[in-house]
């Protein structure tokens, strides 16, 4: 049909303009941009639907990583971004470049949206502001001072988990662990534990909104007015990922609202609603609840997943469940001991360490693309010029799997983590990156290392764990924290008897 009066010659026009631009830009971004020559899926190339897409579904790890196999180690996985699929560029893009925060994509973790917070805060400055003000809450000194309020939810997990084992029931260890280190963290955040421990099932809300909310994440990245014209719209027709959202910001308020009403005073241990109040960090209530929220996923997700995929891979690892239930037999013969047990002696336990760190290895509990932007000029990387300007990133699965670091990095093997004599060895160390690396590496890496020790410990020496999950139900999936697929990591569970 061809154009007869005036207004549809302008309409004819205008989309005939708008297609043509579409099409040129699409051209440019497949044919003649400076990244074109990077390999990666068309579709990547023209948009960061592919990105978006994957994230939404967890497989980005996934289809990057079979990219890699067919076209080598640097994939074009956005029209201006580039993964680079490789340790030494971990290295670099992180520590040694140390290029600024993509900031688009680390606003979409701020819980609410619009209001920064400790992962959020692009610019260094104001990150560092926040971080001088959080670190003697976090400090390793400060961590081992709080162990009796760890060692407290670990009894009521303990409690929880004893008549599950006495009837042969199964337990999902990846919601069980996740409401441990959940409770742990609001404890730690808000001056108060969530109560996850006391939900049937473990199915408590605070992880299942975060695990809704986490999906959501990438969309907001991309297409940010997504969630703003959504956000208008009634409850009904908000999709899953919005309403996670809203209910983690309704918990951090309600829980920023009594800790107000309770005259915001410090407890007999400080957390870090009483650290803002402490230092008059002058933030905002929902700064404050942004910091808190983000603490909960951050630091209890992360553990959370470890711990379980941990257990499960000692469970079904040959000798390796025998090995560390030696170990915590003769340095706690009776076994009530491990309730209250030391972090400095437990780290002393050389298996229970390669056990520990080879299950954040293994389970790779921040499995995300991290981007940052190539400032100062091109980038210079093993021949290759990547421009200034360009997206780049790594993630911890390409450096946690690679072969020459670890070898048969698919099995779990934490004998890798023992020198000839036994003892414990932290050469591998500098490839864990499950904590990041680099001036933003995460500021609660020595709680959640008290946190696996104290659990991994009290578990393996309490329990005899048969997993009932196999290999392919846990397989990784990836929503920025990683989660085993069906969020199922189940075991049967007996109780020791000595
Ligand atoms: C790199 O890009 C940034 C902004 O994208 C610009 O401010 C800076 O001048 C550029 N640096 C060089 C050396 O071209």
């Amino acid at each position: 049909m061809f154009p007869t009066s005036m207004q549809d010659y302008a309409s004819f026009a205008a989309v005939a303009v708008v297609s043509a631009v579409a099409i040129i830009g699409c051209v440019y971004r497949l044919y003649l941009s400076p990244l074109s020559r990077y390999p990666g899926p068309k579709l990547a190339a023209v948009s960061y639907l592919w990105q978006t897409y994957m994230r939404y579904h967890g497989l980005l790890p996934t289809k990057l990583e079979q990219q890699v196999k067919e076209t080598g180690p640097i994939v074009r996985m956005g029209p201006n971004h580039l993964c680079f699929w490789d340790a030494d560029a971990y290295r670099d893009i992180y520590v040694t470049q140390k290029f600024p925060k993509q900031e688009g994509f680390y606003s979409s973790f701020q819980i609410p949206y619009g209001s920064d917070n400790l992962f959020s805060a692009v610019h260094h400055t104001a990150y560092l502001n926040r971080k001088r003000k959080l670190m003697p809450l976090m400090s390793r000194q400060a961590v081992l001072s709080l162990q009796g309020l760890f060692q407290q939810q670990l009894g009521i997990f303990v409690s929880r988990i004893r008549p599950l084992a006495d009837g042969h029931q199964s337990v999902n260890l990846f919601m069980a662990f996740r409401c441990l280190t959940m409770d742990v963290i609001t404890l730690f955040s808000f001056g108060e534990a969530v109560g996850a421990l006391q939900t049937p099932d473990f199915h408590a809300n605070v992880a299942t909104s975060y695990d809704d909310y986490l999906r959501g994440t990438h969309l907001n990245v991309h297409y940010p007015w997504l969630a703003s014209i959504l956000l208008r719209m009634p409850t009904w027709v908000q999709p899953n990922w919005l309403r996670g959202y809203l209910s983690m910001v309704n918990i951090g308020k309600e829980s920023l609202e009594r800790f107000q009403a309770g005259g915001g005073k410090q407890r007999d241990y400080p957390v870090l609603f009483s650290q803002h109040v402490e230092f008059r960090t002058g933030l905002t209530d929902d700064e404050l609840v942004s910091d808190a929220s983000l603490f909960v996923g951050a630091g209890g997700d992360t553990s959370g997943v470890t711990l379980s995929i941990g257990a499960f891979y000692i469970t079904r690892t040959p000798g390796a469940q025998e090995r560390l239930f030696a170990e915590l037999q003769a340095a706690y013969p009776d076994m009530k001991d491990i309730l209250t047990a030391n972090v400095q002696d437990l780290e002393k336990l050389p298996f229970l360490s390669a056990c520990i760190y080879e299950s954040l290895r293994i389970a790779v509990p921040v499995s995300a693309d991290l981007p940052r932007v190539v400032t100062g000029g091109d980038w210079h990387f093993k021949g290759y010029v990547i421009p200034n300007g360009t997206t780049v990133s790594s993630n911890a699965v390409a450096v946690h799997f690679n072969e020459q670091i670890f070898p048969e990095a698919h099995e779990f093997k934490p004998e890798r983590w023992l020198d000839a004599e036994g003892r414990f060895s932290n050469k591998l160390e500098q490839w864990l990156v499950s904590f990041g690396k680099g001036p933003r590496s995460c500021l609660g890496q020595s709680m959640a290392m008290v946190e696996l020790y104290l659990f991994m410990a009290a578990f393996f020496r309490l329990f005899k764990v048969d997993t009932v999950s196999r290999l392919e139900d846990i397989k990784l999936q990836e929503h920025f924290v990683t989660s085993p697929i069906g969020h199922d990591c189940s075991a049967r569970l007996e109780c020791r008897a000595e």
